[in-house]
C-alpha cells in the first residue's frame, strides 16, 4: 500500500506523534511524507496561470508537481494539522491554494474519485473540527468521497511530553482503531459518492458551454481529452 502524508506543521509535537501512531497501523506500507511549509514554502500569488494556462506555468511548479505525482500514486492520503486560530495552519492553506486547479470545476485528477483519505487534527480546546473541515472541503472538491476525519481536544496541555498519560492513551487508541479499519479497506479503490458525481455532472454541463464559446479553453480541452464530455467517467477508468 502507498500512503502520502501531508503534515500541516514541521514541528515534532502533538500532531506529529498522533500521525506516527496512525502510521504504525500500516506495517509494510510505502510512506511518502511532506512537511509544511518546507515542501510548499511559497504563497499562491493569484496569477491564475495554473488554471488558465496549465499547472506547469505555476511559479512553484517543482514543489506542486512533485506532490501531485505522489497523490496520483497513493492508495491513502493523510493530512494532519493542529488548529491555528480555529482553522488549519497557514502552511496547509497555502498548499490547498496551490491545488485550486485540481478542483472539479477545473482539472480534477481522475484517480481522486477512488481514493481514501484521513484527516487528523487537534487543538487545545476549540477549532480542531474547523481545521479538519478546511482540508475536507478541498479534498471533496478534488473528487475524494471516502474522507475520514479524526479530531482531538487536548484540554490541558499542548506539550506532548507533559500531556497526561490517560489523555494520550485515549487518542492513540482511537487512531489505532481507525488505522485497523482502513488497513484492508484502503487496499481497494473507494467508491465514488453521489456528491462527487453530482459535482462532476454540473461542471460537465458548464464545460460543454465553455467549449462551445472557446474550444481551446484549457479546462475544456482537459475534460475533452479525458473523454468526460463524451461517455467516459473518472470513477470508471
Ligand atoms: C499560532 C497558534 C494558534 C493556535 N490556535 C488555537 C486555537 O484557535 N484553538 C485551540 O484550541 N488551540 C490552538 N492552538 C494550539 C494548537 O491547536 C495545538 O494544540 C498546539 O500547537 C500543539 O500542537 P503541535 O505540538 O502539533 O504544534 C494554537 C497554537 C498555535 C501555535
Amino acid at each position: 500500500m502507498k500512503i502520502v502524508v501531508v503534515n500541516g506543521t514541521e514541528k515534532h509535537g502533538v500532531t506529529y506523534h498522533l500521525k506516527e501512531e496512525f502510521l504504525k497501523g500500516f506495517p509494510g506500507a510505502t510512506v511518502t511524507e511532506y512537511y509544511l511549509p518546507k515542501d510548499c514554502p511559497n504563497f499562491c500569488m493569484g496569477c491564475v496561470s495554473c488554471v488558465l494556462r496549465g499547472e506547469k506555468q505555476c511559479k512553484d511548479v517543482e514543489y506542486i508537481q512533485k506532490i501531485d505525482a505522489s497523490f496520483k500514486e497513493a492508495d491513502l492520503l493523510v493530512f494532519t494539522s493542529p488548529a491555528y486560530v480555529a482553522h488549519t495552519t497557514g502552511a496547509m492553506k497555502t498548499l490547498l491554494d496551490h491545488f485550486a486547479y485540481r478542483w472539479i470545476p477545473h482539472r480534477p485528477m481522475k484517480e481522486m474519485f477512488r481514493k481514501h483519505a484521513v484527516i487528523i487534527t487537534q487543538s487545545l480546546g476549540a477549532g480542531e473540527k474547523s481545521a479538519a473541515k478546511d482540508i475536507a472541503d478541498s479534498l471533496s472538491w478534488w473528487g475524494v468521497t471516502d474522507i475520514k476525519k479524526i479530531s482531538f481536544k487536548l484540554m490541558s496541555e499542548i506539550n506532548w511530553d507533559k500531556l497526561p498519560q490517560k489523555r494520550k492513551s485515549k487518542m492513540l487508541s482511537a487512531l489505532s482503531c481507525l488505522a485497523a479499519k482502513l488497513r484492508k479497506r484502503a487496499t481497494k479503490p473507494a467508491k465514488a459518492g453521489l456528491v462527487a458525481k453530482l459535482k462532476f455532472y454540473v461542471v460537465r454541463m458548464m464545460q460543454k458551454s465553455f467549449g462551445k464559446k472557446d474550444p481551446e479553453y484549457t479546462d475544456f480541452m482537459y475534460w475533452k481529452q479525458n473523454g468526460w464530455i463524451d461517455k467516459k467517467r473518472p470513477w470508471k477508468d
